[in-house]
């Protein structure tokens, strides 16, 4: 099976899921969307209500943000691929919970391996705890590590912005360095802070 019949069918997978309790009150799931060639994955925390509603990944504010960053550094939403740590609506957006972020991460496991992704993009300390498990993101943000191979750059969540007009800023310079971080990933060139590792347990979370 090549990669886009494989992401086609976790799709489905994710659709018909009922592995935790969020299947009761989501209106759509939201597998994630974007070429299975993507060079660049953005990993974000859970659908809100205009994702639950379209079952497409940020399509509301933190969407316009992001692809508005994205424009920045000539990219658009259609070049690079969205998905979630978790595929369902939590109720009232609260925080998702263990149990369902457990539940979730194989639909991630399998999409991550089909795209292999040459950089992938964490927003948001749920995002982020896959691989920087003790980490603040305050401390990390922006700088892009190899992991098992793989470059990795977390980055605060583009709805902290709208909240927090200041980090407005630095999520924009967090972007821009994307294109270098990408070209280097391409060329097999190790960032600043390569370090052998191997991957973070997934209970982590
Ligand atoms: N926030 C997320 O983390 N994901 C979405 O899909 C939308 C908003």
């Amino acid at each position: 099976m090549d990669s886009a019949e494989e992401l086609q069918r976790i799709a489905q997978e994710v659709v018909n899921c009922t592995a935790c309790g969020l299947h009761f009150t989501r209106k759509k799931a939201v597998p994630g969307e974007g070429p299975a060639d993507a060079d660049l994955m953005f990993i974000g925390e859970a659908p809100g209500f205009h994702e639950n509603e379209q079952g497409r990944p940020f399509v509301g504010a933190a969407g316009k943000f992001m692809e508005s960053m994205l424009e920045g550094i000539g990219l658009s939403r259609e070049q690079v691929f969205i998905g979630n740590v978790i595929k369902c609506r939590p109720p009232r957006n609260r925080d998702p919970q263990p149990d369902e972020i457990q539940a979730c991460l194989p639909f991630l496991d399998r999409q991550i391996q089909a795209i292999n992704p040459k950089v992938i993009v964490t927003l948001g300390r749920f995002s982020m705890r896959r691989y920087f498990p003790n980490a603040k993101i305050s401390e990390i943000h922006g700088q892009a590590k190899f992991i098992n191979g793989r470059m990795v750059v977390p980055m605060y969540h583009p709805a902290a912005a709208l909240h927090q007009p200041a980090l407005r800023g630095v999520i924009g310079e967090d972007f821009k360095r994307l294109p270098e971080w990408i070209a280097k990933a391409k060329s097999g060139l190790p960032s600043e802070r390569t370090e052998p590792e191997e991957p973070q347990q997934m209970s982590m979370f």
